[in-house]
């Protein structure tokens, strides 16, 4: 791997743990203006400081993150749906990698839709980028979409897809935790990361799965609505930071966020409340 791969992919994964805690905010590009990310520039700014890496569509790069931030960037650069159509999967690159390399960021990110109507296209838009990527020493995370169909959720489907996109090239692999995870982890050669999903019911839920999927082989999280979805969302990226790096348990999790709580609001939506 060349050093400018290896430097891009050392940003995101900063510290010992060999672990990364990313902060997902590119759900716009197909969901329009969800809920608490209506104005991406100020659910971020008290988060930017505590995210190994920052995931979002130029759009939201441009308008909302300061050039001064030093959070790396990986690039949403897929795109062409959008939830008011019934296939989600009919996706192409949206963003040539000449544009993720004068934005300067860490790595750029497409869905691969396996079994989808449209698998094939995105299959070869992850090759065609990994081909790109090589070339210019810019890393490729393939995210395992699963479009409205959720229930997909489950190990053989993900170990699938996962295995599918390192064999095309992937560097990283973003899905879902999942029963059995450890299956998934295990027939993945490059490091899986794992988003959170819609917004479960607890915090205790969110740290279990942060600390299952750590504990299974996860090589991080790329989570977002669990994280700016909460009323204390520097809380909770604190506490998830600990279970990622620092191998806390979900009660130490838990009493992290507990304490964050005694501290002024730093959520633009509970400090206008
Ligand atoms: C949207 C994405 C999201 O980045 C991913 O789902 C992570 O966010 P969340 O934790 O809210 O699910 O890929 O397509």
């Amino acid at each position: 791997m060349d050093w400018g791969m290896r430097n891009r992919l050392a940003r995101m994964f900063p510290t010992g743990s060999g672990n990364t805690v990313m902060l997902a905010v590119d759900h716009g590009y197909f969901m329009g203006p969800t809920r608490r990310l209506e104005n991406p520039r100020a659910t971020l700014a008290p988060l930017l400081p505590h995210a190994d890496a920052i995931a979002l569509t130029r759009g939201v790069l441009r308008t909302s993150v300061p050039p001064e931030a030093m959070t790396p960037v990986v690039l949403r650069v897929s795109g062409g749906a959008t939830v008011l159509k019934e296939d989600l999967s009919d996706e192409a690159i949206t963003t040539p990698l000449k544009e993720a390399l004068r934005l300067n960021v860490s790595a750029v990110a497409l869905s691969i839709f396996i079994g989808a109507p449209h698998e094939h296209e995105s299959i070869l838009s992850l090759a065609k980028l990994v081909d790109e990527g090589e070339d210019s020493g810019m890393p490729v995370m393939a995210i395992t979409a699963v479009g409205k169909e959720l229930e997909k959720r489950d190990a053989r489907y993900l170990s699938l897809a996962c295995r599918v996109a390192a064999e095309h090239g992937a560097h990283l692999v973003k899905t879902y935790y999942c029963e059995d995870f450890s299956k998934v982890v295990e027939g993945c050669p490059v490091p899986l990361v794992v988003a959170g999903g819609p917004k479960l019911d607890s915090e205790r839920a969110v740290f279990e799965l942060a600390h299952a999927a750590i504990h299974e082989g996860a090589h991080g999280i790329d989570m977002g609505r669990n994280i700016w979805q909460s009323d204390h969302p520097v809380a909770m990226l604190k506490a998830l930071r600990a279970v990622v790096h620092d191998q806390a348990s979900v009660k130490e999790a838990l009493d992290i966020v507990a304490a964050e709580k005694q501290r002024p609001a730093t959520s633009p939506h509970v400090a206008a409340a």
